[in-house]
């Protein structure tokens, strides 16, 4: 019999209390359990960020942390982001102005660093976003575009 616990975690505003493998992943808590597949994972052992979820504010990779580490912490994961009214979030603006991604497949991560980076740092340089993603690894866009995005979040919005 595997070892299970009963956790209750507050993933994008909803509460939810799950019995769980102590074994289980959060990434696969989230994906599997949750159904919320917008966190990706790639290379699950901690090099790509494909799967960086926000734990009580701080990105984390949630193929490192298991699903028992998250109870009673309040996640946020890509499909969080927006804002309620359905309006994006700036970094989503900001990339979709900037044509921040290609394949997709690291811009879960990508979004939720950067959002955890521009909420300490809301005016960043470029080496500063680059520093930003190190963690973040992308096959496609050779990062310039997601740089330009976050280096100018601020005029995101702006035609
Ligand atoms: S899937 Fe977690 S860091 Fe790559
Ligand atoms: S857009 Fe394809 S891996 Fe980043």
């Amino acid at each position: 019999m595997p070892d299970t616990r009963e956790i209750t975690v507050t993933v994008n505003g909803s509460a939810y209390t799950e019995v769980v493998e102590t074994r289980f992943s959060l990434a696969d808590f989230l994906r599997q359990t949750l159904g919320l597949t917008g966190t990706h994972l790639g290379c699950e052992h901690g090099v790509c960020g494909a799967c960086t979820i926000l734990m009580d504010e701080d990105a984390v990779r949630s193929c490192l942390t298991l699903a028992v580490q998250a109870d009673g912490a309040s996640i946020t994961t890509v499909e969080g982001l927006a804002n309620e009214d359905g309006s994006l979030h700036p970094i989503q603006d900001a990339f979709r102005k900037h044509h921040g991604l290609q394949c997709g497949f690291c811009t879960p991560g990508m979004l939720i660093s950067l959002a955890a980076f521009l909420r300490d740092t809301p005016n960043p340089d470029e080496s500063a976003v680059r520093a930003a993603i190190s963690g973040n690894i992308c096959r496609c866009t050779g990062y310039q575009q997601i740089v330009d995005a976050a280096a100018n979040i601020n005029a995101a919005g702006r035609s």
